[in-house]
């Protein structure tokens, strides 16, 4: 077994950012869950499905594979043999990975090829269910979160930065719904570990936040 560290929270609590920089401090692979459900949403949306067409997404499943390679240390998701990293952070492709993941079949598909990667190798991995479900022995457990306030105003300032015209309310609206959506539904929902260490980033520097997790790792 690989050294595991599971990082969940909400969207847009960071988890990212923070788990690739931990990554690379201590030499771990850097593992985004949500890239995989990410991946799956895309193959729904290109075969013209509807988020509530559960039926649909189910058979849909079948024939799609998603696999993550590791290419000068960046993750790289392949959807069918083709690379789809690019399209992962769509607004369109967010919101479906969000209504499709509550589906117990799109979760049982990407459940063992998460647990693969943490079997043999030291990972850092971030989603909603990481220390609940996929790594409920993970040797360190972070719950990330932030207000939000505080998520709506750094996802606006990074679409505004890209040069996307946005509105803070709706982003804001967005997050709300998308964080109800994911602690509510009946499979694996958001929430923290009984044993995980909560860290509240909302008036923490993203160097703070790197620091406090890498301790817990030591
Ligand atoms: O972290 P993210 O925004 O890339 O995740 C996209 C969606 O995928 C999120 O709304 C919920 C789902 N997800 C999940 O259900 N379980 C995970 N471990 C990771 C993501």
């Amino acid at each position: 077994m690989g050294y595991n560290v599971a990082i969940d929270g909400p969207a847009g609590a960071g988890k990212s950012t923070i788990a690739k920089l931990v990554a690379q401090k201590k030499g771990y692979i850097y593992v985004d869950t949500g890239a995989m459900y990410r991946g799956l949403a895309i193959h729904f949306l290109d075969q013209g499905i509807q988020a509530n067409e559960t039926e649909k997404v189910i058979l849909a499943c079948q024939d799609a594979e998603v696999t993550i390679q590791y290419e000068n240390g960046v993750q790289q998701v392949y959807l069918n043999g083709r690379n789809i990293t690019s399209r992962l952070r769509d607004e369109e492709v967010g919101n479906m990975a969000s209504v499709t993941s509550a589906i117990p079949q799109v979760r049982s598909k990407l459940l063992e090829l998460q647990q693969n990667l943490a079997r043999t190798q030291n990972v850092i991995m971030d989603g909603r269910d990481i220390g609940t479900c996929v790594l409920p022995n993970a040797d360190v457990k972070v719950f990330l979160t932030a207000s939000v306030q505080t998520r709506a105003k750094r996802r606006y300032d990074e679409l505004c930065e890209k040069g996307i015209a946005c509105d803070l309310k709706e982003i804001e609206a967005d997050i709300e719904q998308r964080d109800h959506r994911d602690m509510t539904r009946e499979i694996a929902p958001l929430k923290q570990a009984e044993d995980a260490v909560l860290v509240d980033s909302s008036r923490m520097t993203i160097e703070e936040v790197v620091d406090a997790i890498v301790k817990l790792c030591e």
